[in-house]
């Protein structure tokens, strides 16, 4: 198998944008979610021939022409290596020959994640470098992601807009907060009201570290590529990757950015049942709350993101599709997801707690 950075090079990413979930909602602001999850519906067809277009790129360019591997959750079904029979390595003609992209089916609610969901407090507002392998050294379950992005408004792919991820490390820290405050080291997480099996955030108490922070802005195809590991859990929440879409940006001298358009906030999950998987791999099994709160499943997100996608602004779908990398689950995974983002759109960019 190609090395890693060749496999990067051959596909096109989606993102899910998630609006922040502030409290309360008003049915004004729920008008504003219906209408672009509404708009976003319309890009669908325009969605899923994106989603497929990557996997078929991928295919050809990383597995030499052969089928593509099935996703894990198509493993064990009947007819998942149908289409392997009799593709023999010939090249890229039998392979399209005998590999119907099983993807093209369009979902109710494939396609987009639209509403804008909590930056949470472990964004940083300057300082997330612009690169596409954000793992630095933390170890975990290689991830790669391939994150698309869509404008509602046109149901095209948007290019040259810049994606900004972060996420936790295998057992739960964000790059800069490694410690609650010190009269929090033995909080417990809140009963009740809307912080409800939370903790307090912990403090940034170290402006060094940048590790699985980082952007990237979409190619000519709309599509922002990265490599990094699957996230952990921390108290209250499900496991999530969080997103910023800004449609400009400045580069600084030491290769981060500012920005004063931003477009779209959002969280990204995966399915509970692969999340359940790796979370009996070590290193996740180091996590320090694995034996006393335990992972947050996603129906029981604390900010209730997971919920709201679900919810009176209509469904949207905010979980990643995921295909093995290898034969087995420890090789790691490709992860997928299309966002449809409001590119006029300009977010206040700050944390409003
Ligand atoms: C996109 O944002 C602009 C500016 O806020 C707004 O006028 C427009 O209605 C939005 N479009 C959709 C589809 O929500
Ligand atoms: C998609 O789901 C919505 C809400 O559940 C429903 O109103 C609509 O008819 C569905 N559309 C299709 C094409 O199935
Ligand atoms: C990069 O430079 C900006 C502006 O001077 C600064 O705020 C930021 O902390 C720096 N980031 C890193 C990783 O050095
Ligand atoms: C995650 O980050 C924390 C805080 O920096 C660190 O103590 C921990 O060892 C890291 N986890 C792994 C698996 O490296």
């Amino acid at each position: 198998m190609p090395a890693i950075r060749s496999l990067l090079v051959a596909i096109l990413p989606l993102l899910a944008s998630v609006a922040a979930h502030r409290e309360p909602k008003t049915p004004k602001e729920i008008e504003v979610q219906r209408a672009l999850q509404a708009a976003a519906y319309h890009c669908a067809p325009a969605v899923a021939e994106f989603t497929a277009a990557r996997k078929r790129s991928w295919a050809q360019k990383v597995l030499a022409g052969r089928p593509s591997l099935p996703g894990y959750e198509e493993l064990f079904a009947s007819g998942t290596y149908n289409d392997m029979i009799g593709a023999a390595p010939h090249g890229d003609q039998t392979f399209m020959e005998c590999s119907p992209v099983r993807d093209t089916q369009i979902q109710n609610n494939s396609c987009v994640l639209t509403p804008v969901v909590t930056e949470g407090p472990y964004h940083h507002k300057a300082g997330h470098p612009i690169r596409q392998n954000i793992a630095e050294l933390e170890d975990g379950l290689l991830l790669l992601l391939d994150i698309g992005v869509i404008d509602v408004e046109t149901c095209k792919p948007l290019p040259n807009v810049l994606v900004d991820i972060w996420q936790a490390n295998a057992t739960g820290f964000y790059a800069g907060h490694p410690v609650p405050a010190p009269h929090l080291v033995n909080e417990k997480p809140q009963v009740g009201g809307k912080r409800a099996g939370l903790l307090t955030a912990y403090p940034r108490s170290n402006d060094d570290e940048t590790f699985l922070r980082g952007a990237w802005p979409t190619d000519a195809n709309g599509v922002a590529q990265f490599t990094t590991i699957f996230p952990g859990y921390y108290t209250g929440r499900a496991t999530h990757i969080h997103t910023k879409v800004y449609p400009t940006w400045t580069t600084l001298p030491n290769e981060t950015f500012t920005s004063h358009h931003l477009a779209h906030v959002g969280q990204f999950f995966f399915d509970d049942d692969i999340n359940i998987r790796i979370d009996n791999m070590h290193p996740y099994t180091d996590n320090p709350i694995r034996y006393t709160y335990g992972r947050t499943r996603n129906w029981r997100d604390s900010l209730n993101i997971f919920q709201d996608s679900h919810g009176p602004e209509g469904e949207y779908n905010p979980v990643f599709k995921l295909d093995l990398l290898g034969g087995v689950l420890s090789q790691g995974l490709m992860g997928y997801i299309t966002m449809a983002i409001n590119a006029s759109a300009s977010l206040d960019n700050y944390w409003q707690g």
